[in-house]
């Protein structure tokens, strides 16, 4: 049950009533006169069956003017009034049960209307024409010798709006009849929707425009059609499809024997009428129909509810009748709805096997298109910003087809007053390493990469990998195992395995397989393999800087990248020490890159996993580094003297070297400048005596702003 009808399902039967009542008029309101649906109709549906059930189970609550016996509100104010000739009826609806009662299977109610039909006409399978159950509004067409003279909505089913302006404008109603043989006076009844490819190109429309999107597609078709504004309607993406027939004033009059026959007239007269409308015997043609229009539902140009079953004569249909409002001759056999409500109980964050932090919203449990729903992704930081989620709130949660469950929108009336906005963690849930989010990018991550239990299994596979640190037979299975059985926990760990445990770990993946055991053979097999494993894995230890470097899986960094930064700095250290500035000016290296290597080595977590490799035995031979003869720069030797103030003597040379410059130790014929700092000494002494140009520390700030450094 959604919170709304527990809400209201407290007091005794009159308040309760009296709660349900207001509940379905305030409903109807938004959704009939205001076009502006406050709840799904999933949970319109269930209140409306608990006031009817509590009606019938306390007659004398029953009230003249219960939702129960009524449609709809009184259209609003700006179209005039018209009295429907013949009433628009509604269908009464047939869910499928989530939870059906032991033997019965979920679509019970469907088989409990087809059974009524045969009681009642004492057939076994009749004829029904089956069709889908359009999602977008019930129109009336009437037509005076031939000519289109008045387009009505449903209204309360007695009276609706005179939208005749509105429909005129849509082209798939016919404003003179084709063809001959019409009655003098006609009414056509059907559905005015709008197309899913019509919806989407008028909100792409409206993006590029900054117009206001549409919410749906059958808000779109009601929304057009309430336009007092014809030439508004018109440029509207609007079809429609008769699904009836009338010839007022008689509602018994008809133009065929049986209802299929009077819409293939219908379309000789220039109706469309629904391709897919089959004729069916019996409760498993019914059924059949369901399944087949179920499967193909996402595909069909138009959205969707469910399916109608009619029987199809008319004789048939006049034995069967009417109840209050609806036939007894028809159904509309609903899919389970794609939209619940339900309410936001935590907010979550997981981290993904490569890090992104994605926040999840974790939900009170909820029946949605047939399955238990507990969870909805948001995505990241910015989607539950734009939702504006929080812990509480009351959501419209989305499931359409095979998609994962996402929240549509939140209900602004029902949040609690102590609800607060959500931010992102600053730290991991997992290992509590910091949650860094780069500039321009959506995803959020855990820096942790080299001790994150959630990224371990990826980390591990990718620093073994051929291209990483190449440690030859060590698959993406035995990592799995060796993490599994506990052998590894982290990357240095690989380095202290022993034979012992990769027999220890095959034996229990065996066990937990259920492989044969192994014989003598076998095991000397096993032992031969093991060692060869951990001489792989020894071997390992001679590696080069990036191989290393690509190796620790640091966020955006590639084998071209950790190459050139290798290359570029020449040692490990140097590559730590780097600020984003100095990373960012190396070759092919952006500013998000180099926010992601920046934000790895600053994890003194990764400097510890980093610090423990080489202590078991990881080395590579380091070099001098190369500057890169690009940038600026290029070419020029400069040399820091004395005590920089607004810099470290460290931060300044990595920015030079950023730049393409030589930052070298000693003055020759050869400097190109020295940078003289504070208490500068010998080397400004030499410097002067060869005639090398010397500059302030606020010029070398000027020259490295000018070259964006
Ligand atoms: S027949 C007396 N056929 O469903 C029966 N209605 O509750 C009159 N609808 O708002 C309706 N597709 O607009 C019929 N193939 C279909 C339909 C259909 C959608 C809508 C109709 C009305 C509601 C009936």
């Amino acid at each position: 049950m959604s919170d709304l009808s527990t809400h209201l399902s407290t007091g005794n039967p009159a308040q309760q009533a009296r709660a349900l009542r207001t509940a379905l008029e305030d409903a109807n309101y938004r959704y009939y006169v205001l076009d502006d649906p406050s709840i799904p109709d999933a949970d319109y549906d269930r209140l409306l069956r608990a006031l009817e059930a509590l009606e019938a189970a306390h007659p004398e609550l029953a009230t003249p003017d219960s939702p129960t016996r009524h449609v709809g509100a009184r259209p609003a104010s700006g179209f005039s009034e018209v009295r429907h000739a013949i009433p628009m009826l509604s269908l009464t609806d047939a869910f499928v049960d989530a939870d059906p009662p032991a033997g019965v299977d979920a679509n019970h109610e469907a088989r409990d209307f087809v059974r009524r039909v045969e009681q009642a006409l004492g057939t076994r399978n009749p004829e029904f024409s089956v069709e889908p159950k359009f999602d977008g509004l019930a129109m009336s067409l009437r037509y005076e010798r031939g000519v289109l003279v008045q387009g009505a909505t449903r209204g309360d089913g007695t009276v609706g709006e005179d939208v005749t302006a509105n429909v005129r404008t849509i082209k798939a109603i016919p404003l003179k009849l084709r063809g001959a043989g019409w009655p003098d006076v006609l009414e056509v009844r059907g559905e005015v929707f709008m197309p899913k490819a019509g919806f989407a190109a008028w909100n792409a429309r409206m993006l590029r425009e900054g117009g206001k999107l549409l919410a749906n597609p059958r808000n779109g078709a009601a929304g057009s059609l309430r336009q007092l504004d014809a030439r508004v309607t018109a440029q509207r993406p609007l079809a429609f499809y008769a699904y009836g027939v009338y010839l007022p004033p008689d509602p018994d009059a008809v133009i065929a024997d049986r209802h299929s026959a009077a819409m293939a007239r219908l379309r000789g007269w220039g109706f469309p009428v629904c391709p897919e409308n089959q004729i069916v015997r019996g409760i498993d043609g019914c059924l059949g129909f369901f399944r087949k229009i179920g499967a193909e539902r996402d595909a069909l140009p138009y959205g969707i509810d469910g399916v109608v079953y009619k029987v199809d004569r008319y004789d048939q249909q006049r034995a069967l009748g009417f109840v209050a409002r609806a036939p007894r001759w028809a159904i509309a056999h609903k899919f389970p709805a794609e939209e619940q409500t339900t309410v936001v109980e935590a907010i979550d964050v997981q981290i993904g096997r490569t890090g992104a932090a994605t926040p999840v919203a974790r939900l009170r449990p909820v029946q949605v298109a047939g399955v238990t729903v507990t969870n909805a992704t948001l995505h990241n930081a910015d989607q539950v910003a734009r939702l504006d989620v929080r812990v509480g709130d009351s959501v419209i949660v989305r499931r359409a087809g095979d998609v994962i469950p996402e929240i549509v929108r939140v209900i602004p009336e029902r949040r609690p007053a102590n609800a607060r906005p959500w931010a992102m963690p600053a730290e991991c849930p997992v290992c509590g390493s910091s949650i860094e989010r780069t500039e321009g990018e959506a995803v959020a991550r855990c820096s942790g990469g080299l001790v994150c239990a959630a990224q371990r299994r990826e980390a591990i596979r990718h620093f073994a990998s051929r291209r990483a640190m190449d440690i030859d037979g060590l698959g993406e299975r035995y990592i799995e195992d060796l993490i599994a059985f506990e052998h590894v926990h982290s990357l240095a760990d690989l380095y202290h395995l022993t034979v012992d445990d990769f027999l220890a770990m095959k034996r229990r993946a065996e066990e937990r397989d259920g492989a044969v055991p192994e014989t003598v053979k076998a095991g000397r097999i096993a032992t031969k393999w093991a060692e060869n494993l951990v001489a792989a894995i020894d071997a390992s230890k001679a590696t080069t800087l990036e191989r290393f470097l690509f190796a620790l899986g640091i966020p955006e960094v590639g084998e071209a990248t950790a190459k050139t930064l290798a290359r570029h700095f020449g040692s490990l250290e140097r590559i730590q020490r780097a600020d984003a500035a100095a990373l960012s000016g190396v070759k092919d290296v952006g500013a998000i890159m180099a926010a992601h290597i920046t934000a790895f080595f600053a994890e003194p977590r990764n400097r510890e996993a980093i610090a423990a490799l080489r202590a078991a035995g990881v080395h590579w031979a380091e070099a001098a580094p190369q500057r890169t003869a690009e940038g600026p720069l290029a070419g020029q030797t400069v040399v820091l003297t004395g005590a920089l103030t607004s810099l470290t003597r460290d931060a300044a040379k990595a920015r030079l070297e950023a730049l393409g410059a030589k930052v070298a130790g000693s003055v020759s014929r050869k400097t190109s400048f020295v940078v003289a700092g504070e208490a500068a000494g010998s080397k400004l002494e030499k410097a002067m005596a060869l005639g090398v140009e010397v500059r302030s520390e606020a010029q070398l700030l000027e020259l490295l702003a000018a070259h964006g450094g």
